[in-house]
């Protein structure tokens, strides 16, 4: 297994090492434009791997030849935000970054599943999906793991039990509009709704929707990555061995939830084909009137960045 990771900020550094401990990759390429860094913090991974145990090796670059033949691209180089901006203020300069990127690399690596980091999420996973031509399951959008991870560490919080028993899902973009469903929430099996009265999941579903805003605030130069690159991760790790895992993906839809030709966040099985299926949900009429703005809001950033690149 050779994995790229496109960008050596803090998202992309921490996705290669995450990768490396769990020696998902025996191969892992670090490509970024500023000379050095990739090299440095490629190298510096590399001493941790005989503490860590791993053989994998980790090599940074500049060059894209380097990448050639990847099974897996993730790309994560982009502009983050800055407290007071959301997602969609960094789509003239992150469509122009990532479509240089995604040229790039599949230049090379024509074959390769392309999963996609960079914000505004939905509309970059579009942008590489149409700069490929790839078909649909090979070209995913990290966005609704990272929601989830969100929305169930906060329901953790408020009932003080472990996180490993908390189930749950959201649907939509990766942003302001996005939907989290309660109703598809357990704990151990016990619909959440049982458990936490309405207002305080109102509530825990707003901070979720705020999430990555909420780290900005605290970070004041960047945004999160912890979460994300762990997000990422989770998805090479289902592809990789397998798991068909039923994971929250951006992903083009043709036809699903009454939607044609708009990437957005729904249910998934990743296996070694990429996105094996799209599962749809039962959705109530709130619950689809909400995800139908979501969709919107997205269709509406998609025409933007098409007039942006001229596509
Ligand atoms: C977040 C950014 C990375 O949600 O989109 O933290």
């Amino acid at each position: 297994m050779k994995i790229t990771v496109i960008g050596a900020g803090n998202v992309g550094a921490t996705v290669a090492q995450l990768l490396a401990n769990d020696e998902l990759a025996s191969e892992i390429i670090l490509v970024d434009v500023l000379e050095g860094i990739p090299e440095g913090k490629s190298l510096d991974m590399y001493e941790s791997m005989p503490i860590f145990g791993s053989d994998s090796k980790i090599y940074g670059t500049t060059n894209y030849e380097l990448t050639a033949n990847s099974d897996i691209v993730i790309q994560t180089a982009g502009l983050a935000r800055k407290p007071g901006m959301t997602r969609d203020d960094l789509l003239i300069k992150n469509a122009e970054i990532v479509s240089s990127c995604i040229g790039n690399a599949f230049k090379y690596s024509p074959n390769a599943y392309y999963i996609i980091v960079s914000n505004p999420l939905d509309v970059m996973t579009f942008l590489a999906y149409q700069i490929t031509g790839l078909p649909r399951h090979k070209v995913i959008g990290m966005a609704g793991i990272l929601d989830t991870a969100r929305y169930r560490s906060f329901i953790s919080m408020e009932l003080g039990v472990s996180m490993q028993d908390i189930q749950g899902m959201i649907l939509g973009g990766h942003g302001d509009t996005m939907v989290p469903l309660p109703r598809y929430t357990t704990v151990a099996g016990i619909p959440v709704t049982d458990l936490i009265s309405k207002e305080k999941m109102d509530a825990i579903c707003a901070r979720a929707a705020g999430g990555g805003g909420e780290i900005v605030k605290y970070l004041k130069t960047g945004s999160a990555y912890y979460a994300p690159a762990a997000a990422a991760v989770q998805m090479v790790e289902s592809i990789v061995k397998d798991q068909k895992r039923i994971l929250p993906c951006s992903v083009m839809l043709q036809g699903e939830y009454g939607v044609n030709n708009v990437v957005v966040g729904v249910p998934v099985k990743l296996g070694k084909n990429g996105v094996e299926q799209v599962l749809e949900l039962n959705l109530n009429n709130e619950e689809k009137a909400a995800f139908n703005t979501s969709v919107e809001h997205v269709k509406e950033t998609i025409e933007e960045a098409k007039k942006i690149l001229n596509l």
